[in-house]
């Protein structure tokens, strides 16, 4: 199957894009100041902000860290389930960590735009997507602005796929982290011991047949265009594959690649994610460095599990090096092979990469980490060695189950006779449902 969604011509010529850069990803998680410590101590985060009792916030505990540009937010909740009076935001918290496990809720992102943003779903006739404050919702299509000691921050949150949501923050006038936000001291301003640069991407898993109209869902309502993309000819194993497309705003800054599963043997890796983490969902979070080799050392050194390339890897890699045209890799390839980093090139240019096992106990998230040298694609040339490497732990989980081959045919058999309209199925939620009024209560403040 090949991907077509339509490339932007005007791609890179909007000086406003919509979306202008990633602003920080929230997780839900369990225990909050756990993980937001087990980051610090392995990945080199300090912490930055933080609400609690401490700071006012009775029912939420939310610890943020930061390294460099990246910042992630650990949010929990300190009361239980069902508790009266109801607070649908805490029940949500409950049951959306019930549901897919620890992992992110809310890729944000910042914008000086956010009036043409709204203006586009309220041309689309898609106010329905918004999700704002409880009162600001009999005027949803508003703009949520908040006014605290640190300025005024202006914010919209947008229902994504499945679960996952977008807020997108104005940030220009606010010296804060967000509104109920207390800094934590300058520890963040110290320089870390192990340095992150900014998000260089965000992946999501989507379930079968569902990419297109993901892609077209960023297409829509954020402006983003297709960037490059990959599909079963390309990734595949001797057991699984799949069809992978990335969607970029207007300055090519944020990406999102959208995976979904294609046919193979074995139950693939997008497919084991869609079953633990109950549906779609992010899978992975790239971040940039500018030193891989220290910094996957220290990581190692802290104790951050990477998943183990073998050795045939890199004998391929350096006949495929010597055979092939290539700028000079700078970095030693002994520390590379010692480290296990992957590497990826094209005459121009190459990227270095590693790939974290899954962070919390479901086999869903993991991190990727990443250096570029003028190479701007995603690692293609590693991803059938990657997936070999992958699908031997899904074994090891038990997970490398056969699929259900004449079932699935027999539906893409059907999928493919009919329109291609009717192949898209819906994905986005066309109304305001208690739960992402619940979502919306209290959750920026
Ligand atoms: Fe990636």
């Amino acid at each position: 199957m090949t991907v077509e969604i339509e490339i932007n011509p005007n791609s890179n010529t909007n000086s406003n894009p919509f979306c202008k850069d990633f602003d920080h990803i929230v997780f839900y998680v369990t225990s909050p100041k756990l993980v937001a410590n087990y980051f610090v101590k392995l990945f080199g985060f300090k912490h930055y902000a933080y609400k609690g009792l401490e700071t006012g916030s009775r029912d939420i505990s939310s610890t943020v860290i930061k390294n460099n540009n990246v910042i992630f937010v650990l949010t929990g909740v300190i009361r239980p389930l069902h508790k009266e009076p109801r607070n649908r935001l805490i029940d949500s918290i409950h049951h959306h960590i019930a549901v897919h496990g620890d992992g992110v809720k809310d890729v944000a992102f910042k914008s000086d735009n956010l009036d043409s943003i709204v203006d586009n779903l309220i041309s689309k006739n898609s106010t329905h997507l918004l999700i704002n404050k409880v009162n600001d919702l009999l005027s949803y299509s508003k703009i949520t602005e908040v006014n605290d000691k640190f300025g005024t921050l202006k914010y919209i949150t947008i229902n994504g796929i499945n679960d996952t949501i977008h807020t997108i923050i104005d940030r220009s006038n606010y010296k804060g982290f967000l509104p109920g936000y207390e800094l934590i001291d300058d520890e963040f301003q110290l320089k870390p011991l192990i340095e992150l640069g900014s998000i260089d991407h965000c992946v999501q898993n989507q379930d079968w047949d569902q990419m297109i109209s993901t892609c077209q869902f960023y297409k829509d309502y954020f402006s983003f265009h297709k960037f490059w993309s990959v599909d079963e000819n390309q990734v595949f194993t001797e057991y699984s594959a799949l069809h992978s497309t990335v969607m970029a705003s207007e300055n090519e800054i944020v990406k999102m690649p959208v995976n979904e599963p294609a046919i193979g043997l074995k139950k693939s890796q997008i497919e084991e994610f869609i079953e633990f983490n109950n549906g779609p969902g992010i899978q992975h979070i790239a971040i940039k460095v500018d030193n891989i080799i220290d910094s996957i050392k220290k990581m190692k050194d802290s104790g951050v599990e990477f998943i183990n390339v073998p050795d045939s890897y890199y004998e391929n890699i350096e006949k495929k090096l010597k055979l092939e045209k290539h700028p000079k890799i700078k970095e030693s390839l002994k520390s590379i092979k010692k480290l296990g980093i992957l590497i990826d090139f094209d005459e121009n240019g190459y990227l270095l990469q590693l790939f974290t096992k899954p962070i919390f106990e479901r086999p869903t998230f993991f991190f990727e980490i990443i250096q570029r040298s003028n190479h701007n694609g995603f690692g293609a040339g590693n991803f059938k060695g990657l997936f070999e490497v992958l699908e031997k732990d899904q074994e090891m989980r038990g997970n490398l189950t056969d699929q259900d081959i004449e079932h699935k045919l027999e539906k893409h058999v059907i999928e493919e006779t009919e329109t291609p309209k009717k192949k898209i199925k819906p994905v986005i939620k066309e109304e305001i449902t208690d739960d992402d009024i619940a979502d919306a209560i209290n959750y920026l403040a």
